[in-house]
């Protein structure tokens, strides 16, 4: 039997789950948007206000279909608002504790039918899935940041996803005009797996004094024609997210070779954790951005 989505609702406002709502509203989803507070989700509905705004003045959109895209993003304080969705999807921090919680929380909330998707960045989507009741109908749907840019969402079975979960995240992907891959259920998935060694080593070479925090990244946007390079990729995804990730493949892999560069957990510990906090590798505070090394 085939599902049909119609109404989706997104688990965090910031700049992942921000994204996905835009995106899923953009191709004529209704989205109901959630996150900890009103206030998050009022500054995740302004950031989507800011980047229909931008297409609009570049002439890829009307006004009329702005106005359209955002009456189609309704603001879900709690989780009853989404009695009548068809799908879920956690955009929530990677911290496996946290999406958890929001699970216990969320099932009860939702229609039998409804699918739970995870835009978990590594973590196993069969163990997430064992904390719902309905491991059949959950799954790893994995964008890319910027969401509303990157052409990939990488989908990830749980060991119980059924193939009607699986065919009607597949036509949601088709829908919102991305393109698919498919990896399996292991620690960093594909994306993550590659990315985020190259990134850690970027670091390493950092903290070895190899080079510079401006030598390293324009060595890789100029030597490897990478569009940013690691350590600016690094603040852009988020240093916080970026050591979990690291961490995951480190315990999920038990191989050394993933160990986090202990510069990277200094950075986090000293709470500046890219561009969302306005340092990390680079200083954002001013009109340029400037190497913090
Ligand atoms: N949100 C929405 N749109 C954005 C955006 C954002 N944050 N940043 C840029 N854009 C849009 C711009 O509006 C512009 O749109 P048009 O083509 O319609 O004009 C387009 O993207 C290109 O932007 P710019 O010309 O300003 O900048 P650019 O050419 O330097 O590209 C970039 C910006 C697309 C982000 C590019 O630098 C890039 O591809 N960087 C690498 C990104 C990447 O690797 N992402 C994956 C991270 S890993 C991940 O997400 C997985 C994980 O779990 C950690």
């Amino acid at each position: 039997m085939s599902i049909e989505i119609r109404k989706v609702g997104v688990i965090g406002a910031g700049q992942m789950g921000g994204g996905i709502a835009q995106v899923a509203a953009a191709s004529g989803y209704e989205v109901a948007l959630n996150d900890i507070s009103e206030e998050r989700i009022n500054a995740g509905l302004a950031t989507i206000n800011g980047n229909l705004a931008r297409q609009v003045s570049k002439g890829h959109l009307t006004e009329e279909e702005k106005t359209l895209i955002l009456a189609r993003i309704t603001s879900a304080p709690t989780y009853e608002h989404f009695n009548d969705a068809d799908l879920v999807i956690e955009a929530a921090v990677e911290n496996e504790d946290i999406k958890r919680k929001i699970f216990q929380a969320l099932c009860p909330a939702l229609k039998p039918t409804a699918l739970i998707g995870t835009n978990t960045s590594s973590i196993s989507v069969t163990r997430l899935a064992s904390t719902t009741d309905r491991p059949e109908q959950f799954i790893g749907i994995h964008f890319m940041n910027p969401v509303p840019v990157m052409q990939l969402v990488e989908v990830i079975r749980g060991i119980a996803t059924s193939e009607e979960t699986f065919e009607a995240t597949r036509a949601l992907v088709e829908k919102i005009g991305k393109s698919l891959t498919v990896a399996e259920d292991f620690p960093g998935f594909i994306v993550n797996r590659i990315l985020l060694p190259m990134i850690n080593e970027a670091i390493y070479t950092l903290y070895e004094g190899v080079g510079s925090v401006e030598s390293i990244d324009t060595a890789m946007r100029l030597g490897a024609n990478h569009p940013m390079g690691p350590l600016q990729l690094a603040d852009f995804i988020g240093l916080d997210t970026c050591l979990s990730i690291m961490q995951v493949l480190y315990e999920g892999l038990a191989d050394s070779k993933y160990r986090p560069c202990p510069l990277l957990v200094k950075y986090v510990e000293a709470g500046w954790l890219g561009r969302k906090t306005r340092r990390g590798f680079y200083d954002y505070r001013g009109e340029k951005p400037v190497p913090t090394r």
